[in-house]
């Protein structure tokens, strides 16, 4: 018979041997790929009322995006525009589309990329700026139960 954990009994040390956290903020996005960013764009206007930002291409990063507004955070709805577009890649595994990360903000990016370091969770690149002149970087889903994380400075 398993035992009930307690408040006594604390969750398993995963961190770095004590190392300080990442200073995370809040949710700014939830990341959905889609095949059909116009269809996506009607979908979250017309089923929840969502303001849509006009859409706007990264070509750094070979896709084309759209925001969902909502109150505390947004939906970025991405689709790819080139085939070699870690998009691309995501939406042949997922081919109608998915969640494909999620974003928190972080006031200090250079501090965030050294803490995540010194715990040993793996950077997907060095950290970068942004189509929106904000600097950020992904976590490897890997080292955080299998999901992409994005950290990325606020708004
Ligand atoms: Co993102």
């Amino acid at each position: 018979m398993s035992k009930t954990r307690s408040d006594s009994e604390p969750m398993p040390d995963r961190s770095g041997g004590g190392s300080a956290p990442i200073p995370a903020g809040t949710i700014d996005h939830v990341a959905v790929a889609v095949p059909d960013l116009d269809a996506a764009m009607r979908l979250y206007a017309a089923a929840f009322g969502a303001r849509v930002t006009d859409p706007v291409d990264v070509p750094e990063q070979g896709i084309r995006i759209a925001y969902a507004e909502l109150a505390n955070a947004r939906v970025e709805l991405m689709q790819p525009t080139r085939p070699d577009s870690p998009v691309a890649k995501f939406l042949e595994r997922n081919p109608k589309g998915g969640i494909h990360h999620f974003c928190m903000t972080t006031g200090d990016i250079p501090a965030a990329a050294e803490a995540a370091a010194a715990q040993g969770l793996r950077l997907v690149s060095a950290p970068v700026r942004g189509h929106h002149g904000r600097q950020l970087f992904f976590l490897h889903p890997g080292d955080t139960i299998g999901a992409l994380v994005e950290i990325e400075e606020p708004e």
